[in-house]
């Protein structure tokens, strides 16, 4: 089972857009794929699901210690599943604080089930017990960036808590690769590139996936991006990365 964290401590750089694409391609793919909600926004659950009314959520395994196999619901594309999040997770890092092994509970969690070929972990745009949780219980790390501002300054803070958390809790925590998002094909977006390039070198899938439309209609629409608009340059964007995430974690 290998499971990837989606993680940038700066918000709206696309971790919760390019969770469910990549969900939803993989499912595709023929394999069996859970996405973990992490964030209290819960945007990845609303896109999955349309509503927010689960009974039963991932506060409920973190915090009272329920069982992920009571929490998983099924979406409208077969072989992909979901772990709900809900609002009462922002309190997660005030309930957690004093909690035995708090930084674990995920880890644990996500032990009780085996029959997923990937697990997708979104995260909320800070660095707090949630993500620390997704960090650790992650065979890799998928970083996605926005090509709008310059996304490197963040970066620095991401890089220096991955590796405290490699010396002290000794993981080991490697990139996977980092995906290159919203771009407008600006004098901007060209700059940005080249430096995440210069960076992370190799680690850069070679998808660039451009900035449109659809990709948001989709996502507002509770709508599968492949089926909404196939043929736009979002969706197939969407499934080179698709491709190149199979090559990379599949391929001879
Ligand atoms: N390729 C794209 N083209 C156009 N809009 C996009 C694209 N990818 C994402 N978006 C939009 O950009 C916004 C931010 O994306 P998203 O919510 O995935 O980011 P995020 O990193 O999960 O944000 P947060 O940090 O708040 O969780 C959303 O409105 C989303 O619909
Ligand atoms: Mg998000």
């Amino acid at each position: 089972m290998r499971v990837f964290a989606l993680c940038n401590n700066k918000g709206g750089v696309t971790k919760t857009t390019t969770t469910v694409n990549l969900g939803y391609g993989l499912a595709r793919a023929g394999r069996r794929v859970l996405i973990v909600d992490t964030d209290a926004q819960s945007n990845s659950t609303y896109s999955l699901l349309g509503n927010l009314d689960q009974e039963h959520t991932l506060f409920d395994v973190l915090i009272h210690g329920m069982k992920m196999a009571d929490v998983i619901l099924p979406t409208k594309q077969p072989g992909l599943f979901v772990a709900p999040s809900s609002i009462n997770l922002s309190a997660a890092d005030l309930l957690m604080a004093s909690a035995p092994g708090r930084e674990r509970k995920l880890t644990r969690a996500l032990s009780q089930i085996k029959d997923f070929d990937y697990v997708l972990i979104d995260t909320p745009p800070n660095l707090g017990v949630l993500t620390v949780n997704a960090f650790i219980a992650c065979t890799d790390v998928i970083i996605p960036i926005a090509l709008t501002t310059y996304a490197l300054i963040g970066i620095s803070i991401l890089e220096t808590t991955m590796e405290e958390l490699r010396e002290n809790l000794d993981v080991s925590l490697p990139i996977f690769g980092v995906v290159a998002n919203l771009d407008d094909h600006t004098r901007l977006s060209n700059d940005v590139l080249s430096a995440v390039r210069h960076h992370f070198g190799n680690l850069v899938f070679d998808t660039v996936v451009p900035r449109n439309i659809k990709v948001e209609e989709a996502h507002n629409q509770i709508a599968c991006l492949f089926d909404y608009a196939p043929n736009s340059t979002g969706a197939q964007a969407y499934l080179k990365l698709v491709k190149e995430v199979l090559d990379r974690a599949e391929g001879s």
